[in-house]
């Protein structure tokens, strides 16, 4: 595709927030020194929509024990060589705690699909509730419907589950026992639960192509996402895919761009997996449409075992360094971290700030 053509359809992008499959697959195959349109235009759109606040989601990663085996992740089933964890209740309490003292307004409690009971959860959210006012994400893996009402009900706001792959049979490979049309259900009903949904992609796994992304990206608008993440493949040893390519960060930037582009009320995080490829990675995202970080909160000595990549970043860093890292970061982009909660941007919940 030349100059012009990739030109045409950003701006169409831009104005209309609509491609075709055939067109969103064109720009995602273009190559880097082309690159440079596509990013500062969903930087403007990033900068029209969200102005210029970054918000922070500060993630407590409580367990890193996991019934799956997904062919991708260090914390899979089947990874004897991991060492596991599962916080106390009053740890994951504390941590929140800690959390909104240094300012996050978005806790995320994230683990592996345990079998931490849904009524503890629902302990830990009321809790977290009632010692703060930090809104909560949580990123559980699928559940019963009726156990995701149940922390509904107990104050959880939102809810992060990446569909990874819009390809039946690719997502098949990479997800045994599981279904792919189960996982974008779960997508389906948590919003009807009045949740706010994340979804996202990774980046570059083995067979996946540009048209699939396409798809990918399409979904997420089908899903009317109030949250779309993507983070590059990063191949770990114990892993079926231990000898597969890394993803690349100019796919990631591509994805990250087009995503502002065509749901520009979405929020859209600088992925940690993107910083761990490159160390510029967030910095880059936060230059093409990304407008939220989410560093890592979880206390020391754990940090190293919730080992999803190897190499992740911040894994000898205390919370209270990540925080003024990440504010450095932020700042020296002529940005600045919200003090808000940073609740959805879909009409629907503006007015629960
Ligand atoms: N278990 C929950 C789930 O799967 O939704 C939440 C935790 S899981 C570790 C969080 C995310 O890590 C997944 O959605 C996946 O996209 C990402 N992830 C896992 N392994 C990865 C890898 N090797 N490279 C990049 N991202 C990875
Ligand atoms: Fe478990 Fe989530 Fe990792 Fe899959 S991606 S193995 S569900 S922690
Ligand atoms: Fe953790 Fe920079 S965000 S050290």
């Amino acid at each position: 595709m030349n100059k012009f053509e990739i030109k045409r359809l950003v701006d169409q992008a831009f104005q209309t927030a609509s491609l075709t499959a055939k067109e969103i697959t064109a720009l995602l195959a273009i190559d880097l020194t082309e690159l440079d349109y596509l990013l500062e235009a969903a930087d403007r759109k990033r900068s029209e929509i969200c102005g210029e606040e970054v918000h922070l989601r500060a993630i407590i990663e409580f367990s890193s024990y996991c019934k799956q085996n997904c062919h991708y992740c260090g914390l899979r089933k089947d990874n004897q060589a991991l060492k596991r964890y599962q916080l106390q209740k009053s740890e994951i309490i504390e941590t929140a705690v800690m959390a909104a003292q240094l300012g996050y307004q978005t806790v995320v409690l994230q683990s592996g699909e345990d079998e931490h009971s849904a009524a503890e959860i629902a302990a830990i959210i009321r809790s977290i509730k009632t010692k703060t006012d930090l809104a909560i994400t949580l990123s559980l893996g699928e559940r019963e419907l009726s156990e995701y009402k149940l922390w509904r009900e107990a104050g959880a706001d939102r809810y992060l589950l990446k569909h990874e792959i819009a390809d039946q049979s690719l997502y098949s490979d990479y997800h045994p026992g599981m279904s792919f049309t189960n996982r974008i259900n779960c997508l389906k009903e948590l919003k009807k639960m009045g949740y706010q949904i994340g979804s996202g992609v990774i980046i570059d796994l083995p067979g996946q192509t540009p048209e699939i992304l396409a798809r990918d990206l399409l979904l997420c608008q089908e899903l009317e996402l109030d949250m779309l993440g993507s983070g590059p493949f990063i191949p770990h040893p114990e892993t079926p895919l231990k000898n597969s390519k890394q993803g690349t960060v100019a796919m990631t930037l591509k994805f990250t761009a087009l995503s502002r582009l065509l749901l520009p009320f979405a929020h859209i995080p600088a992925t940690t997996a993107l910083g761990t490829i490159d160390v510029e990675g967030r910095q880059k995202a936060l230059q093409a449409g990304a407008n939220v970080v989410m560093p890592n909160v979880t206390q020391g000595k754990y940090r190293e075992q919730y080992q999803i990549y190897p190499d992740k970043i911040c894994v000898n860093e205390e919370a209270g360094d990540c925080r003024q890292c990440i504010g450095g970061i932020i700042n020296s982009l002529g940005r600045f971290v919200s003090t808000d909660h940073g609740h959805s941007m879909r009409k629907e919940f503006v007015k629960l700030d």
